[in-house]
This record gives C-alpha cells, structure tokens and sequence, in this order.
C-alpha cells in the first residue's frame, strides 16, 4: 500500500494534466495506463510509460474477452494471454539470468525466486502467470471506475465535495469522502455480480445442505443490495460509508468475496489495492478542470464483465463546452 499509493497518486496526475491540455481518453482508458504503469512499477517491472500503457491494455483485454464465449473478444483474450504470458515468463527469466535486478519485496522479485515446498524454483511459465495475478487484477479496477465517472456525471454535490477535500488536502490518494465515493461505487457496481465455487466438503449454508463437489454461488451483487442488511438498498448513497473505519465489518459487503480475513475466509488480497486506486481516480474525476461527458453512460447487464458503454467521456472542463457534440 504505502509503496503503490504515491504512484497511483503520480499516474493520475499525469492523466489529470492530459486531460486539461486537451486530451480525449475515456475514464476507463485512462484508469487503465493508470493502474497498468503504477502497478507494473510497484510489480518491479521494466519498460517505458509507452510500453508498460500497451501491455496494460492487452491485460484489460484480456478480463474484458473472458466472459463472452465465443466471440471475437474472446479470441482476442485468448491470443492477448498467450503474448502476456510468454512476456511474464521472459521477465523471470531475465531476473532469473542476472538480466534484470527488481527491488525485494516487489512482485516481479517473488515471483522469480518463489521455492515450493521441495525447495524448487517454480516454472517460469507458471511464476510468471503469478506474476500477473498481481498487477492484471489491479487493472481491471479500471472497470469501478467507468462506473464512479457515470455516479459522478450523476452527482455534482458530490463532486463538488470531493473536490474540495481534495483540494484541501493536497493528495489524490486516501480522501475519506473520495473513499466513501468510491465504496457505494464497489457496492453498487454490476462488474462482478456473482462468484461461483464448488464446495469441497459437505456442508449446510443458511439452512442448505450442499454435499461434497456441490455447485456453491456467491450472489455478489444480491448480497451487496440486500434490502435486509442496507438501509435503502438501491439508493446510490456514498454518505452511508462516510465514518465507517473497518469496511471488513459489514458482513453484507463482499465486492470483492468475504469472509473475516485475507488468509482464513475467501477477501481478494487486493481489495485495499482497489480501495485506494478507485478513490484516487474519483479525486481525479471530481476535479473541476475536467467534465464527464453524459453520452454513453448507459450500461450493458446482459453482458459480462460489464461497464457503462463509452467508458465514461472526459474532457477538459472548457473544451467539454465547446466542442461539438457530435465529437
Ligand atoms: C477489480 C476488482 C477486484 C475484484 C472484484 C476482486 C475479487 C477477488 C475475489 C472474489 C477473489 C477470490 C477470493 C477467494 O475466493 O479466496 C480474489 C482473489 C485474488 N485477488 Fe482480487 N479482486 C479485485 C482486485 C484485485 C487487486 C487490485 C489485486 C492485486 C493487485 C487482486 C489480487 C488477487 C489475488 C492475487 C487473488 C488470489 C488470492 C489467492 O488465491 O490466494 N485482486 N479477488
């Protein structure tokens, strides 16, 4: 957290700056060179800010083309995997070979150097793929944050808010109402809306018996709107996480799976990553320098993993005004 912080912090400063000269990438876009070059770098990872934005947009690729089967996306993911994981391998090997020298303790220096229980290296292939499975779910927040630009676009209170704290603060990174923010976004979001498992004992659940190899499905998006642990469920309401210090509490609240703890119940490792990444990018939405466009904020749910259509446009706030709307 306190390594990947400042360069979420630095990456969305640079996408604010693009924004205000001119520039005309989506929300999602953005989150995606965003999350993609911080995390590469907080990963230990090589490459120039171009090289590190096109490789992070093959691994967006490849969780967008996941769920439609065969459809050219899916293809697409599939061929994206097949490059990125012969990259990953390569960049193990290169640690491996004295080639390349990553800091310990990031991602790329565990990977290469993991033992497994016989005390051998991991293939480079499969360290590889474990490298990725730190920085690709990082990515794929970008998704939250197609929806944080369409309940900003939505909300301008709250932006207004958002931006006053941030400005106050001086940080992109951490602000409580951007938090808030960006919390109501994970609970409200259809990007994951359920988990499937098999269930590896027997096992009775709220009165349910599920044997051995059962079929278990966590409701994600159902539990996250149940109207019987959420005052006014459907509302979209960031002030019902404002002064919530421990998020794990709310036994309701499982956007990213549940359970009391990282290592014994079933939490994404990476959900305080997501936290402080979305929120960071809800500062940099809010800021009055920039507009979100209303067009194409509608949003697919027969599609899976979903998002508003157009990614959430964002222009400079006096280029939002004068440009032509059909642009
Ligand atoms: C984009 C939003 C994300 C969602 C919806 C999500 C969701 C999940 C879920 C449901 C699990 C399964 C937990 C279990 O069954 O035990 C999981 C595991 C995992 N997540 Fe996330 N996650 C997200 C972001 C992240 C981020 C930002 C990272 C790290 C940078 C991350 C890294 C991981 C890893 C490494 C695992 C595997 C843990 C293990 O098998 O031990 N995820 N995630």
């Amino acid at each position: 957290m306190a390594r990947l912080a400042p360069l979420i912090e630095e990456q969305w400063r640079t996408e604010l700056a693009d924004w205000i000269a001119g520039g005309d990438r989506s929300a999602y876009d953005a989150a995606v060179g965003v999350f993609g070059r911080a995390g590469m770098r907080w990963a230990g990872l090589p490459g120039t800010a171009a090289a590190q934005t096109r490789w992070a947009a093959r691994l967006a690729q490849i969780v967008d083309g996941f769920g439609a089967p065969y459809s050219p996306e899916f293809v697409m993911s599939a061929l994206n995997r097949a490059w990125s994981d012969r990259h990953a391998q390569k960049l193990v090997e290169a640690t491996r070979a004295g080639r390349l020298d990553p800091a310990e303790g990031t991602a790329l220096h565990a990977w290469a150097w993991h033992r497994d229980e016989q005390d051998v290296l991991l293939p480079a292939r499969l360290a590889g793929i474990e490298l990725q499975n730190c920085i690709r779910p990082l990515i794929a927040v970008a998704r939250f944050v197609a929806f944080a630009a369409k309940e900003l676009h939505d909300r301008p209170e709250w932006r207004a808010r958002i931006a006053a704290e941030t400005a106050e603060r001086g940080s992109l990174v951490s602000g409580p109402l951007a938090t808030a923010f960006a919390q109501e976004v994970r609970r409200t979001a259809p990007f994951v809306p359920v988990l499937p498992a098999w269930a590896l004992e027997g096992i009775e659940l709220d009165g349910e018996r599920v044997p051995a190899g059962g079929r278990v499905v966590l409701d994600v998006l159902g539990t996250n709107l149940d109207d019987g642990s959420w005052e006014r469920a459907e509302l979209f309401d960031p002030e019902r996480f404002v002064g919530i210090d421990d998020y794990e509490e709310l036994a309701a609240f499982v956007p990213q799976g549940g359970g009391a703890t990282v290592a014994g119940g079933h939490r994404c490792p990476g959900e305080k990553l997501a936290i402080v990444g979305l929120a960071a990018a809800v500062a940099t939405l809010s800021d009055e320098r920039v507009a979100v466009l209303g067009r194409g904020l509608e949003v697919n749910r027969r599609r899976l993993p979903t998002k508003p259509a157009s990614g959430g446009r964002v222009r400079g706030a006096g280029a939002a005004a004068d440009r032509c709307p059909m642009h």
